[in-house]
């Protein structure tokens, strides 16, 4: 058994961090960036937060902000366009998974125009070639888009979400600046936080859950448990916000190598089809099934709970177990998520179309329970 291990070239840590893009753009000799970022970061100023270190430093580059959440494949396409009129050499992300998601389809199609249709991306592409170099500066912890070697892009004409893996897609660089995530507004801060949970939980049970991966994805199921709620709550506390850039991180550097499971599997069509955003989907799914995985990660549910400061000496596994489940339901309840698909405008007769994709859906293979369509259907109806 060979186990594989992608991380970035380098990654900054720690309020501030952006203050470090001059001198990564000047040391690696980059000439002029595409910024990739939406609408809604340019309007409340993360954006230019980052854009005033490049205009101190003379560094050269044009912006792409047309990117919508749940991002398409006509994003991709539109920003291909806007990176080859700026004739950028390198790309800067500015934003969350969507932002991050749609900089990696653009440098992999720059630099592996055989792709550039978008949709034969989907699942493991063969491309030949690394991507643009791509700076990425999170502004959500949650989907750890900077380190992974995935991307999330919307199929529009056939209303499918592609999870794209490609080790090429991977930013060179990293810059994790907890003051990027200070405006995030409560609601985002508990969905994209949940989704970055739901990571570390389906990380740790994946079926190519190793060692390595389970260091990486324990402790950050203690800090997503502890940083959570300070940050939903107190959205300036240096504490929660940085404890949270840094746990989903983590998270991400595992999952990226490992895969997920079913949550992921069943969360993806209810964002395609629904519109639902991806940490919401993520959370709402999650104490479903975690309690339909316990049979097959008992001892690792232990863990979970040890981890969670819910483990009490002389418990049976069962009890730890359940003790596990109930934590993670209580954390999505106290920051907020919704527990009903009804409350999301979902019903019983969306759920076939929504199992028909789950099923089918890359992340779901790495389950550690064996699922089926019938599985799928019943755990959707559970939560309706
Ligand atoms: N690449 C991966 O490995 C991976 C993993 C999980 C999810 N994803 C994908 O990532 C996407 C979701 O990304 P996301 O959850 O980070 O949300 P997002 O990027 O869609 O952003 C959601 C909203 O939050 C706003 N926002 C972001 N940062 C802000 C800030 N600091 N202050 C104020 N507003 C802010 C954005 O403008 C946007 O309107 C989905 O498409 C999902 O499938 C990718
Ligand atoms: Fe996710």
């Amino acid at each position: 058994m060979v186990n594989r291990f992608i991380l970035n070239e380098v990654s900054y840590f720690g309020p501030g961090a952006r203050k470090e893009l001059p001198n990564v753009v000047n040391r690696f000799g980059y000439k002029k960036a595409l910024v990739v970022t939406d609408k809604g970061l340019m309007k409340f100023g993360v954006a230019k937060m980052v854009l005033d270190e490049l205009d101190a430093a003379g560094i050269a580059y044009d912006i792409f902000d047309d990117v919508k959440p749940n991002p398409t494949v006509t994003n991709v396409k539109e920003g291909i366009g806007a990176c080859k009129t700026a004739e950028a050499d390198f790309i800067i992300a500015i934003g969350g998974g969507s932002a991050m998601d749609t900089a990696k389809g653009i440098g992999i199609v720059c630099n592996n125009p055989e792709f550039s249709d978008i949709v034969s991306l989907e699942g493991v592409a063969d491309t030949k070639k690394k991507s643009l170099p791509i700076i990425a500066l999170p502004t959500t912890a949650g989907t750890a888009a900077e380190t992974t070697i995935n991307y999330v892009i919307v199929d529009e004409e056939n209303q499918k979400k592609m999870v794209c893996v490609d080790p090429n897609d991977i930013p060179a660089v990293a810059i994790v600046d907890a003051e990027l995530m200070y405006s995030l507004p409560k609601g985002l801060t508990a969905s994209t936080g949940m989704d970055a949970m739901t990571h570390a939980i389906e990380g740790y049970i994946t079926k190519a859950a190793w060692e390595m991966s389970d260091m990486f994805e324990i402790k950050a199921i203690e800090m997503i448990h502890k940083y959570l709620p300070i940050a939903v709550n107190e959205p300036e506390n240096p504490e929660g916000r940085n404890g949270m850039a840094v746990a989903q991180y983590i998270a991400g550097m595992a999952f990226s190598n490992v895969g997920l499971g079913v949550d992921h599997g069943m969360a993806h069509p209810m964002s395609a089809l629904h519109d639902v955003p991806h940490g919401v989907a993520c959370a709402i799914l999650l104490p479903a099934v975690m309690r339909f995985n316990a049979p097959a990660a008992k001892e690792k549910y232990v863990e979970i709970a040890k981890a969670c400061g819910v483990y009490k000496d002389g418990m049976t596994v069962d009890q730890a177990v359940e003790a596990a489940c109930e934590e993670i339901a209580n954390l999505s309840r106290i920051v907020g998520i919704p527990a009903h698909l009804s409350e999301l405008g979902i019903k019983e007769e969306d759920i076939p179309a929504l199992a028909e994709q789950a099923i089918n859906d890359v992340c779901t293979p790495g389950n550690p329970r064996e699922v089926t369509k019938e599985d799928i259907i019943a755990l959707y109806k559970s939560i309706l």
